[in-house]
Order: C-alpha cells, then structure tokens, then sequence
C-alpha cells in the first residue's frame, strides 16, 4: 500500500439543511403526502409544474421526518400528526403556520443579491484569517439548481443550455475573486447526483461535463471537489473512470474525490449502516495520479483512528458505522 500518496480531508458537513429525500405535496393547505424518492422517479422536477407540489428539502425549515433502519420509521417535527399510508406515503398534518411553496423563479435582482452573498462570505472568512472557501454547488443546493435541467428552467443567461446554467457559479467564482486579496483558496464542491434524485445527472459525457466546469474554473478556481456516492463506480458508459478521474482530466486542476470511501454501502441517508473496507482503489487511483485526493465522513465520524488504523493495517480494528456514531462526538 503506496501511504504516502494518499491524502485524507476530514470531511463533516455542517450545512444546514435536512435528510435528503425528496417529498411531493398534494394542493391542500394544510396536508401532505410524503414520498420517497422511488415512487417520484419519473415526475416533472420543475417546481409548480404538476398537479402536485415537489417540495425540495431545502425548502423546508428543518427535518421534516427521518429513515431509521430499513422501516422507514417517520417523526415529521413539523407535523402536528400523521398517519403512515403505506410503507412510502404518509398523510401529515402540518403544525400551525408552517407553509410550503412551489418555489419561484428568482429574478435579476436576486441572482445579483446571491452572488454577492457568496463573494462577502468568502471575503468576511478570508478576514477572519480562513486559507479559503469550499463553495458548497452539490447534491441540489441552490448552485446544482442552476446547473440542473431538471431544475433550470430560466430563459435569461442563466439558463437555457448546458454552458449558462454555470453562468451563475462562474459568476460567484468571479466575484470571491474580485474581493480576495491574498491568494485566497476557492473550490467547487459539484455532483452529479441530488439529494432527491440520486440517478440526476449533470453531464451525460465527459464533452457535456467539461462544459459545466469549465467556466468556474476559468473563473479562477483552485480545485473542484467531485461527490460521488460510490467512487468505485465508473461515471460515463465505455470507460471505468470515475466522476473525480473525468474532473481532473478534463479540469487539470486539484481535484478531490468523496463518496463511501472506506465503507462497504454508499451514502443513502446519515441513518444507514455501513462496513468498512478496502481503499485499495482510492491509493490506485492518486498513485498513478488520476486525481489528488479524498474525502472521507463517514468512516471518521465512527472512528477517529481510521486514518492511523489504515495507515498501520488494523483494518480488524475499525469500528463500523451507524446511526449511534452520530451520537459520539471526538
Ligand atoms: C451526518 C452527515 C451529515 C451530512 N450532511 C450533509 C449536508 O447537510 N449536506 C450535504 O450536501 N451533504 C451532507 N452529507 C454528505 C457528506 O457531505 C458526504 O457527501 C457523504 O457523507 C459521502 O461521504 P462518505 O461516504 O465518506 O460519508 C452528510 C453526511 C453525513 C454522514
């Protein structure tokens, strides 16, 4: 095992939205149906287009409800009471004064009001002395919305083909970049995959992915950060290359790699067991340089020691990951 070309980031997401899942509503004020991801495959993404509503989760305020085990064991907090339908759907009955919306497009003004949000972050975390910003364009967040068909309807220049639905990240990139003032450290956290759509793509082929990422990087990017949800897994037909092996190639630039590094079952929601295994394919893989470096979470969240255990071959030694490990803070 080649340990010294193996780099390991830490990576604990502290981002403030919920479980992912995604959830469709029927029009009713005040109750809902709940689905997973699995029955809604096939409908329409763009908000407000269908009969029903698709709520997105980072629409919603806080944990709507939770997976536990396999069973699908539901607490909706914003639910003042609910009924299990079958083992998808639920009826809910939603506390006082909370309210869903079928989203609306932003308009110019908001565009520019969320870009200079993002340049003011980056420039108040450069002040507090951070080395750099990781901007967080994965996994349908506001970013992957605009680089998403399924969620990219507009018309202006942000939207309409598969280059000016990054018009928006290019623009934030070029704006952290008009503040910062010390070689700041600017990344770009994207994925194919979303939160309530884990088959969604961005780019069917490494010509369509070279036109999402292109234009942050030509922004002045440092590196991307390529999330997948299993590594292993080739990303276009007719190669065995993965997402993060595509993104250095086609980017030339850092790129890290993240998704069940370590762990025997990918991240379908923090709720899911996982073992540990090999990561043979990950020190292969930054060996002969297809891309620099990995990220891993939840291996590290159920054991601090995994690094030093990998790096000594204790693989005996490391401690699963479940639910419970979220409740053990290092
Ligand atoms: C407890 C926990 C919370 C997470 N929260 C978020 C989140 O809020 N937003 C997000 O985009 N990803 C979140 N993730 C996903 C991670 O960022 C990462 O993509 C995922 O865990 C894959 O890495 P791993 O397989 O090494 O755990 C979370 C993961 C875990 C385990």
């Amino acid at each position: 095992m080649n340990k010294t070309a193996i780099s390991l980031l830490s990576l604990i997401s502290i981002f403030f939205s919920i479980i992912c899942s995604s959830l469709f509503a029927d029009k009713s004020d005040d109750t809902l149906v709940i689905a997973f991801k699995r029955e809604i495959t096939n409908l329409d993404y763009h908000y407000g287009t269908k009969t029903e509503y698709l709520i997105l989760a980072d629409m919603i305020d806080d944990s709507l409800f939770y997976v536990e085990n396999d069973n699908l064991s539901y607490v909706p907090s914003l639910a003042s009471d609910y009924k299990v339908v079958n083992d998808v759907t639920l009826d809910v009955n939603l506390k006082k004064g909370v309210k869903f919306h079928d989203g609306a497009e932003m308009t110019a003004d908001d565009v520019k009001e969320a870009i200079e949000a993002y340049a003011s972050d980056a420039e108040i975390c450069e002040n507090l002395g951070f080395d750099g910003v990781e901007i967080h364009g994965a996994h349908g967040y506001l970013i992957d919305n605009f680089f998403w068909e399924g969620t990219n309807i507009r018309e202006d220049i942000y939207g309409g083909s598969i280059e000016k639905r990054s018009n928006f990240v290019k623009e934030i990139v070029e704006a952290i970049r008009s503040r910062e003032t010390n070689n700041f450290i600017v990344g770009l956290r994207f994925s194919q995959w979303k939160q309530h759509d884990f088959d969604a793509k961005l780019a069917q082929t490494p010509d369509e992915l070279e036109k999402v990422i292109m234009p942050p990087v030509n922004a002045g990017l440092d590196y991307l950060h390529s999330s997948m949800r299993r590594f292993w897994e080739s990303e276009f037909p007719d190669s065995k290359e993965n997402l993060a092996y595509w993104t250095k190639k086609i980017s030339d630039i850092t790129t890290i790699g993240v998704g069940s590094v370590g762990l025997d079952s990918d991240f379908i929601d923090m709720m899911a067991p996982a073992n540990p295994t090999s990561i043979d394919k990950a020190i292969e893989d930054i060996s002969s340089n297809k891309y620099e470096l990995i990220a891993v979470g939840r291996a590290l969240i159920s054991d601090p020691n995994w690094v030093i255990k990998m790096k000594e071959g204790r693989f005996d030694e490391l401690i699963p990951y479940t639910k419970e490990s979220l409740l053990t803070l290092y």
